[in-house]
């Protein structure tokens, strides 16, 4: 699990053409970026099992804009997990385009899809996926770690991600000593502490009760108002409700719930 925030990168080369990475921030040439951050465009995904074919996307159109917060929803085996695969680097497309905040990632290798979900990608997990020998800090640290970030500078970023998200007085705690919504801020912080394009986020909510699921949800609005691009997967039609569009998948297509266009807010799901 650790690969997902990216230790491939430690054993390869960091200093691409796209400079110091210890520097890592690459905010400054994203601010007037004009890149949708996903732009998937007639994304097939076959998957062979032995001599028999199954396509679970069937030509996936979907292009979301910097700052949206979106809910991915569909019934089981309809390809939801196909598509967040895709959509995280963790997978690549039998055929189409997809272009993440602008970099084209349809053709790369298991190290480069790597070293793209290490920069651009945070992602919180229905099993939070934190490591329960280390404390928060240090879990928070992981992904800058992978990057080569120098301790101090990225201490003081764990410190601030894990304060962004209400735990400055839980620093230290190690996962088994937090709350189930406590340990979910945890995975958030460490999502947010690399700045990244896009937080995915898997069923962030199907392992916490009611009062920790209002927790997560809260702070998930109050990224997205501070500009966070927020792709949500959720079979949970309340949870899907919070994101400010709704993508249905059904039978590997996706379609928006409505065109924002031509529908009232209120239609249909007041
Ligand atoms: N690795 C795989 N090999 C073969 N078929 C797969 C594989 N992964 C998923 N599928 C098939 O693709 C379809 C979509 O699966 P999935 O994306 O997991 O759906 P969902 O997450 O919406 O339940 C299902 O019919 C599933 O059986
Ligand atoms: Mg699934």
């Amino acid at each position: 699990m650790a690969d997902l925030f990216g230790s491939v990168v430690l054993d390869d080369d960091l200093h691409d053409d796209r400079g110091d990475d210890r520097r890592d921030d690459r905010r400054e040439d994203r601010d007037d970026d004009p890149a949708p951050v996903i732009d998937l465009v007639a994304g097939r995904k076959t998957y062979r099992t032995g001599s028999i074919e199954f396509e679970a996307l069937r030509g996936v159109d979907l292009r979301i804009g910097r700052g949206e917060y979106v809910a991915i929803v569909g019934p089981s085996g309809s390809g939801k997990s196909t598509l967040m695969n895709v959509l995280g680097c963790l997978d690549t497309l039998t055929q189409g385009e997809y272009r993440l905040a602008g970099e084209d990632v349809a053709q790369l290798d298991e190290v480069e899809l790597a070293q793209v979900r290490n920069r651009r990608i945070g992602f919180v997990f229905q099993q939070f996926h934190l490591l329960p020998a280390l404390s928060a800090l240090r879990n928070v640290e992981l992904p800058l770690q992978y990057r080569r970030v120098a301790a101090a500078e990225r201490r003081a970023r764990a410190t601030e991600a894990l304060e962004r998200v209400g735990l400055g007085d839980r620093l230290h705690h190690r996962p088994g000593e937090l709350s189930g919504g406590q340990q979910q801020r945890v995975a958030v912080a460490r999502a947010l502490v690399g700045d990244p394009d896009l937080l995915l986020a898997d069923e962030p909510t199907g392992n916490l009760d009611s009062t920790s699921t209002h927790e997560v949800l809260a702070l998930l609005d109050e990224l997205h108002a501070q500009g966070r691009t927020i792709v949500l997967i959720t079979h949970e039609p309340d949870v899907a409700r919070r994101a400010q569009r709704v993508v249905h998948v059904l039978d590997g297509l996706a379609q928006d719930e409505h065109s924002p266009a031509v529908t009232s807010p209120a239609e249909g799901r007041a």
